[in-house]
């Protein structure tokens, strides 16, 4: 624990009433058979955050940071903007990890704080013994290299090997490892950003870029609209910019950009189409970022500069329904906020509904379809594998990682969730609802009650005859899908079934597959419905008549290597190394990895590649990763 400038008196005082965190979840009751129960969980209120905005809310920040790639560090001063909620508070209290704090000031008169011992994943309060009459500090701070929100990668790791890179993740509770802040969702702040770089490198946020800028290595930044601190996003690299549409375009290294403009161009399109259903986009412009093949997501909503995965620029558009999901969350998500990382179901499910919602209305009713089925056969994937508390869409986070709970249930469940409000009100019904509630709520952050709350007031309301409360808590509050529930659907998945049970019953051999016409959903609907065992003859067979192994589309190699590792097919597994090495987005790499460590042989596989893989992982990517080679 370092302490600096705190009294002895004042610094007990602070200990006794900080981190309200664990006293409050760790309380635990006697039921009435005499075993401890946990207490109630209290609704809205954020078990992820240290942070007191309930007596004191940040409301501004102005940071000032120079990008350090040798020290690998942020390093410089955040100016902290404050409104008092209760009058007589004295003590503001920030979320940090890993950050080296050097000094909190107001006006150049030095400020007593405390950084309490940290929590293995929430990180250390920062705790700011406040004077009474001032509304704003200054905390000069430095991050550690290894904070869990910054990725830094050397030249050789990005696809120029010129220039080296960095960028954040900050979802769920990391950008407190770059900034000192209420890292709380239901907390929102506007910014401004003043960011020093290597004279070469150009800086990028989640807020006015300005694709024209001047690049001298000082580059500023403001976000006029507030956001949470989830939001807060900053990438630097050698990055060009083009424009696809006007408010759209795209930020990528220079050997990417053309054909990431080419496989976006869509964008625009997707952004009126979501308009006319949703009402107006509310964040100036909408561009894309695609960083290096090691982010560990596929894409984050960063406002008004989403961040992407390389690896859905496939060449045929077959993956962008990841764009339409990460512009969807300027509505769903940035525009209407979870309160707590227990409700991020309405962020996620809402946007998965809105998703395919937009998929239909650009690419028309069969890909809608057919991207229904593969989302529904995901959910239904996790129902079977999951413990039913990790199944409840308002799930209990209470002493967990986030990051580690991290399933298709908040996404494809709640998505399914309102398809089933959908077709119970009928879709004009639904959409004037959704209209209605992004304009109710725009940029307040909400929990899973105040949503239910606004439901009964407005659509149960009206549709009385059709919804039911109790429905509405079966899906909220229970787990698995709920019996009646509606069930996707596509006839374009026909032939592929045919195809597959005849070629499983041995009577069509893979030669004579009529799929010259199957585009890349197809081709996942047949493989992800392969059964689990299958003779190597028969993945050869598959194998040298569709090029499986080097199929170039992410998602197909992904299908298609699960299949090589169920079954120990060796030869794709040259191709499996290569993957496992260049690629770190989560969902593509960790159910190899999970797959891999079933079988000695299999980990002793996995445990080369991890280690070969590891210096370019991101921090996350190794978490979710390094138990399986372990
Ligand atoms: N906001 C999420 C990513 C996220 C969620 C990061 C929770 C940390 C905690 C993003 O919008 C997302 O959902 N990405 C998905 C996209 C997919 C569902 C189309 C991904 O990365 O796979
Ligand atoms: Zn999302």
């Amino acid at each position: 624990m370092r302490c600096k400038l705190l009294s002895t008196a004042v610094l007990a005082m602070v200990l006794l009433n900080a981190c309200s965190r664990p006293a409050t979840t760790e309380q635990q009751s006697v039921d009435t058979e005499g075993s401890k129960v946990q207490a109630a969980m209290q609704e809205g209120k954020d078990y992820h955050s240290f942070a007191n905005p309930d007596e004191i809310k940040v409301t501004h920040l102005v940071l000032d940071l120079t990008v350090d790639f040798s020290q690998k560090v942020l390093s410089g001063k955040v100016e902290v903007e404050f409104e008092r909620v209760k009058e007589n508070a004295r003590h503001l209290i920030l979320d940090t990890r890993e950050l080296d704090i050097h000094s909190v000031s107001n006006n150049g008169q030095a400020i007593p704080f405390v950084l309490k011992a940290a929590d293995s994943f929430l990180g250390a309060p920062l705790i700011i013994d406040l004077p009474p009459e001032i509304d704003k500090l200054t905390i000069a701070y430095t991050t550690s290299p290894k904070a869990s929100g910054l990725q830094w990668l050397s030249p050789a790791q990005t696809a120029g090997k010129q220039q080296p890179f960095l960028f954040t993740q900050a979802q769920a509770i990391h950008a407190r490892s770059f900034i000192p802040l209420q890292d709380s969702p239901q907390v929102r702040v506007t910014y401004e950003a003043t960011i020093r770089t290597p004279q070469a490198l150009l800086a990028v946020m989640s807020a006015s870029n300005d694709p024209q800028t001047a690049r001298d290595g000082v580059y500023e930044f403001s976000m006029p609209q507030p956001i949470p601190a989830y939001l807060i996003a900053l990438a630097v690299g050698d990055l060009q910019f083009k424009a696809m549409g006007e408010r759209t375009g795209v930020y990528a290294e220079p050997a990417l950009l053309d054909a990431a403009a080419a496989e976006f161009e869509d964008t625009e399109s997707m952004l009126i189409a979501t308009e006319k259903m949703y009402g107006p986009y509310r964040w100036d412009r909408y561009d894309l970022l695609i960083l290096p093949p090691s982010f560990p997501f596929g894409g984050m909503e960063n406002p008004r500069l989403s961040f992407i995965t390389p690896t859905v620029i496939a060449g045929d558009k077959s993956l962008v329904s990841l764009i339409a999901h990460e512009l969807a969350h300027s509505w769903s998500g940035n525009t209407v906020t979870n309160a707590t990382w227990r409700d991020l179901w309405l962020n996620e499910g809402f946007t998965t509904y809105l998703t395919y919602r937009i998929m239909q209305e650009v690419y028309g009713d069969e890909r809608f379809a057919m991207e229904s089925v593969l989302g529904q056969q995901d959910l239904q994937a996790d129902i079977d594998s999951l413990p039913d508390n990790d199944e409840i869409l308002a799930i209990d986070l209470r002493g967990r990682d986030p990051d580690v709970v991290f399933s298709n249930i908040p996404y494809e469940k709640g998505a399914l969730f309102l398809k089933e409000l959908e077709q119970k009100v009928g879709r004009a019904n639904f959409d004037a609802f959704l209209l209605n509630y992004f304009e109710h709520f725009a940029f307040k952050s909400i929990s899973t009650e105040e949503f239910i709350a606004y439901l009964e007031q407005t659509l149960l309301k009206e549709h009385a005859d059709s919804l039911s409360k109790a429905r509405i808590q079966q899906w909220i509050f229970e787990p698995g899908i709920p019996e009646g529930a509606p069930v996707a659907e596509s006839d374009a998945f026909t032939v592929v079934d045919d195809a597959r049970n005849a070629w499983l019953a041995g009577t069509l051999p893979a030669a004579q597959i009529d799929s010259s016409e199957w585009v890349v959903h197809q081709w996942l609907y047949f493989l992800n419905n392969m059964p689990d065992e299958l003779s190597q003859e028969q993945l050869a067979e598959l194998d040298g008549e569709f090029m499986l192994t080097m199929s170039k589309n992410n998602e197909i190699a992904h299908s298609w290597l699960l299949m090589a590792v169920n079954n120990w097919y060796q030869p794709a597994f040259t191709r499996l190394h290569e993957y496992l090495v260049a690629i770190g987005r989560n969902k593509l790499v960790k159910p190899l990895y999970k797959a891999l460590s079933q079988t000695p042989e299999g980990k002793t596989f996995a445990q080369k590649a991890f280690a070969e893989a590891k210096p370019g992982y991101h921090p996350l990517t190794v978490k979710a990763n390094e138990g399986f080679v372990q």
